[in-house]
């Protein structure tokens, strides 16, 4: 069997074969690209991607502003799509796994999906969608996500798409600040053998905002009437399959996606056409080493960042094959997913660190049953990764044949940034690599200056910033100013924190700001702790995030009441107010009663020496507090709840 890597003192490296077929194995890239950034991307650009017409300036930058390829034009449906139905419509584009095992895998071919997609455009066109329009989409892992998201590229619509796991409210909100008239969504979906009520969700989030219309898709066979629905598959048969794509400039917003950050309210990140396609195209062509006839399964849901880039519009950029799958990673049983991998000869697996710690706890013969020869590339992102995890990931899904691309990137960042090339490597567990070719971060200090090689600081990028970078926050310029480029004014500030080893790689140590990593899923400690706040009972609260073996992190949360006792009744009320607010991914994983909270003279909550005092570790700092005997007092409830 081929192996794509081999083991030089301690470290691994691309194998010979590894090196036969890939993209990129003469680490010379990284100087020449260096060289003229800007040279080095409008190249890339013109090659992969498909312009109306070229660029007058490839980049301008006016802080905190930049643009690529500007006053170039181009429609992102035709790259997706169009450009390849000549040669190969026939080509499976998209490969659909229901989570019902009686169901049946869909494949559908670039023609297919090209048919659909400029049918749904003139659904949403009938509907009084407009260039420059906000759509929102709250779907799940099924192909009419890809088909509608693709749609709105065509006509130049801004999709916004939701997760579904989120609430209503997390919905409402959303909504509310696109100003979308249009709702995608479903009447449910599969999960765990049991029908998701998607609809009910959508209902509510929708009510008493701007959507005038919903348009459901019939999953579960839920019957949907009244005149504000339309049925998602009816509308498409009627509709024309003709639609002449909306050619936009490369800087036109292509999507808006909602993340958290230190404040209560999550930010619409704005990406752009031109600058996203490039650097979506070459990222998953260099890292993943992405052939034509390869196959390519991310397991990210759409809702975040890695679905939209890698599992539907990176793949289809390159007219690859992409596997998406409705379900969860333990259903029927925990092997579904390497079942998955041999009926469909997947090629690269792109997954999150908890995953693989979720299935390192399953019994090795869900994985044995199973082979895995098909994979070639296998690819980690989202949080740090142990180096338990990544042998454990290296040997029994990667049968110590295959790399493992460990991407460091974020919702900003629109793409991948850090990481090892498969032809060249080294892949060191809990290593990321170097910056992609054309791309610089470099380590500072708080004030701003470079620190020493080995040292711990602040990772921030360089001039030129990547063009899959962010181009502001919806309808939020000052917070796009203050969280990005306040503090070190001409470097893009990332908020996490690394350093550089030896050999110029970079290892990432984590978030310096108030965010969390649980499971991979990026949560606002200031946005958790006022939904939790605006439960009536609730005076004050903190919440802490501590280390977790499964999920890298979990929060949890202290709670002063009002008025009277804890309770376990209590407790789940509260969860249920955080599902409601938030949904279910917030959920604080330990409830604690407490009479007070630890506060400085000026009524700041330290909750480091709550987080000191959770994982036992000595407090440090009693001193600057102006209630130090509450200490003492937690200590005991926390004993007295373990
Ligand atoms: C944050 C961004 C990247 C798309 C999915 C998450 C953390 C991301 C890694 C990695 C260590 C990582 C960072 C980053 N992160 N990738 N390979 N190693 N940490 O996007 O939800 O916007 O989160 O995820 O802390 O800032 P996101």
């Amino acid at each position: 069997m081929t192996s794509y890597i081999v083991k030089k003192g301690e470290h691994y490296y691309p194998s010979d074969e590894m090196k036969k077929i890939a993209w990129i194995k003469d680490e010379k890239i990284y100087n020449q690209a260096n060289k003229n950034p800007v040279k080095f991307w409008e190249g890339l650009a013109k090659e992969g991607i498909e312009w109306k017409s070229e660029w007058k300036k490839a980049y301008v930058e006016k802080l905190p502003y930049f643009e690529w390829f500007k006053g170039g034009k181009l429609n992102f449906s035709i790259n997706c799509l169009d450009r390849w139905i000549k040669d190969k419509g026939n080509k499976i584009a998209l490969i659909w796994v229901p989570e019902p095992v009686k169901e049946k895998t869909i494949k559908l071919t670039y023609k297919e999906l090209y048919d659909k997609v400029c049918r749904f455009a003139n659904v949403l066109k009938k509907q009084g969608v407009k260039k420059g329009d906000v759509v929102s989409i709250y779907l799940p892992m099924i192909p009419e996500a890809l088909i509608s998201m693709l749609a709105c590229t065509r006509i130049g619509a801004i999709h916004s798409v939701v997760f579904s796991a989120f609430s209503a409210d997390a919905l409402k909100a959303r909504i509310e600040d696109g100003k979308a008239k249009i709702l995608v969504t479903s009447d449910g979906y599969y999960r765990k053998g049991e029908k998701e009520d998607l609809l009910a969700k959508a209902k509510q989030g929708a009510r008493g905002t701007t959507v005038k219309k919903i348009i459901v898709v019939n999953r579960v066979g839920k019957k949907v009437s009244g005149s504000k629905f339309l049925d998602f598959n009816s509308e498409l048969k009627k509709a024309d399959n003709k639609y002449e794509p909306e050619i936009m400039n490369s800087e036109d917003i292509l999507f808006v996606l909602y993340t958290s950050g230190t404040t209560g309210t999550p930010k619409g990140i704005i990406h752009d056409t031109g600058g996203y396609a490039v650097h979506a195209y070459w990222t998953t062509k260099y890292n993943f080493n992405l052939r034509e006839k390869d196959i390519m399964w991310c397991t990210a849901d759409v809702g975040w960042i890695t679905g939209h880039t890698y599992a539907f519009y990176g793949p289809l950029l390159n007219g690859s094959t992409t596997l998406i799958y409705e379900g969860g990673p333990d259903f029927p049983d925990p092997g579904i997913w390497w079942k998955i991998i041999q009926d469909n000869n997947v090629n690269v697996l792109y997954t999150a660190p908890t995953a693989i710690r979720m299935f390192m706890k399953v019994d090795e013969k869900y994985i044995k049953k199973y082979k895995l020869d098909s994979l070639k590339i296998l690819g980690t992102v989202g949080e740090p990764i142990d180096e338990d995890a990544w042998n454990w990931y290296l040997n029994k899904i990667g049968g110590g044949r295959c790399p493992i691309i460990d991407t460091w990137w974020q919702t900003e960042t629109g793409g991948a940034l850090i990481n090892a090339l498969p032809g060249i490597g080294p892949f060191i567990p809990t290593i990321a690599g170097k910056s992609f070719p054309g791309i610089k971060h470099i380590i500072v200090n708080e004030k701003g200056k470079e620190v020493k090689q080995g040292k711990i600081g602040e990772l921030v990028q360089v001039s030129p910033f990547a063009p899959g970078m962010l181009h502001g926050i919806y309808k939020n310029p000052k917070r796009y100013l203050k969280t990005y480029w306040k503090r070190f004014k001409k470097y893009y500030d990332t908020s996490d924190g690394a350093y550089i080893d030896k050999q110029g790689n970079i290892r990432i140590t984590g978030r310096t700001d108030d965010v969390m990593k649980v499971a991979g899923h990026r949560i606002s400690t200031a946005e958790l702790e006022n939904a939790i706040a605006s439960d009536k009972r609730v005076g004050e609260c903190a919440i802490v995030p501590i280390p977790d073996k499964i999920k890298g992190e979990v929060p949890i949360l202290f709670v002063v009441l009002k008025k009277g006792e804890g309770s376990v009744e209590l407790e789940k009320q509260l969860i249920k107010h955080v599902d409601k607010k938030l949904g279910p991914t917030s959920r604080p994983s330990k409830i604690y009663f407490v009479k007070d909270l630890p506060k400085t003279r000026s009524g700041k909550i330290m909750r480091r020496i709550l987080k000191a005092l959770l994982i036992k570790e000595e407090p440090k700092g009693l001193m600057t507090l102006v209630n130090p005997k509450v200490v003492e007092e937690i200590k005991n409830i926390l004993k007295s709840k373990i």
